[in-house]
């Protein structure tokens, strides 16, 4: 019997349905058990969040601080042949519960010489968010496999303008009527994911991974856009100097720190308005300009090895 356990953490329930869709190939299956663990933060995130919980999240969250868990229902000591971590970004960050998983001794104990497969479902900024998750499993002497990530393939503002009505509105559905349901399409899970989850089962019964990114990425695993790489660049600049100015003022929910959490709630968002269209123009012009520096970009966050 293989073992495979994935922990996931989800608000909406997107990331638990791609992760399903994903691992359906692997269900009822005789030779395979599955054990699903969500990580629940003792005190828990809101959703919908409002405009201040939202933005007051982001300091402690690029700094990667830990929240509380509560206790897990796996058990640490197992050798699990897989490990699924299915998580979304968070400010360009692994969101804050599974940061805290990856924090914990049992996370140290499940993941040392463990193979890990990374699933991904966000808006579609997470190149920095998995670099930072490569460098926490290649500190726990995990390995990872493969990486899958969804994305929601509206044009970049569209998909700003939906995010922020569905995680502080909680409106997923056509916001205003005119614009596209936020998130992941029902038709990449229900096609893409089952098709991808194969590839995984495959190589996991072999027992053998050396070939699978590069199927999986063969089969759209992996969305990178060439304007999103050069716009995450500028947040992983920005985003560390300015979390830090708002947690001079106080952790978490203080008082003293409202007002420089307020100017981020509006600065964030101009700065992607107005940076968006400039580096959409830079990123048309980036693979004429210096095409080798962007390919070699684009085949590196493709992959699992860390610079
Ligand atoms: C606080 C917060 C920050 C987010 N930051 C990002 C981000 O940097 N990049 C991205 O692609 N999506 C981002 N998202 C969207 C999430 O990755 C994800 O799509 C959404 O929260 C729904 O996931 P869930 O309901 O399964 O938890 C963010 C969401 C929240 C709540």
């Amino acid at each position: 019997m293989k073992k495979v356990l994935v922990i996931y953490f989800t608000q909406s329930g997107q990331l638990n349905k791609a992760v399903k869709a994903t691992l359906s190939p692997f269900e009822n299956r005789k030779d395979i058990e599955i054990h699903y663990e969500q990580l629940k933060p003792k005190s828990a995130f809101p959703f919908p969040w409002t405009y201040m919980q939202f933005f007051d999240a982001f300091p402690e969250c690029v700094q990667g601080k830990a929240c509380e868990l509560e206790p897990f229902s796996f058990n640490p000591s197992e050798k699990y042949d897989l490990v699924i971590i299915a998580y979304q970004p968070w400010f360009l960050s692994v969101s804050v519960p599974v940061n805290s998983f990856l924090q914990t001794k049992e996370a140290k104990q499940l993941l040392k010489n463990t193979n890990v497969v990374t699933v991904l479902a966000c808006r579609n900024m997470w190149l920095n968010a998995q670099e930072k998750m490569k460098t926490v499993l290649k500190s726990l002497d995990a390995n990872l496999v493969g990486n899958i990530t969804y994305v929601d393939k509206a044009p970049n503002l569209v998909s700003l303008i939906t995010v922020f009505a569905f995680a502080l509105g909680g409106v997923q559905h056509k916001y205003l009527g005119i614009f596209p349901k936020y998130g992941v399409s029902e038709k990449e899970l229900s096609t893409k994911a089952p098709q991808l989850g194969d590839i995984v089962l495959q190589h996991f019964l072999s027992d053998n991974y050396t070939s699978m990114q590069n199927e999986l990425i063969k089969n759209g695993a992996i969305n990178i856009k060439s304007n999103l790489l050069l716009l995450e660049g500028r947040g992983k600049v920005f985003f560390p100097i300015y979390a830090n100015y708002i947690s001079k003022k106080g952790t978490w929910g203080t008082e003293d720190r409202k007002t420089r959490v307020r100017i981020f709630g509006i600065v964030l968002p101009t700065a992607i308005l107005i940076l968006s269209p400039i580096i959409t123009i830079a990123s048309r012009l980036a693979p004429i300009l210096f095409p080798k520096k962007i390919k070699k970009e684009i085949e590196y966050y493709s992959g699992n090895s860390i610079r």
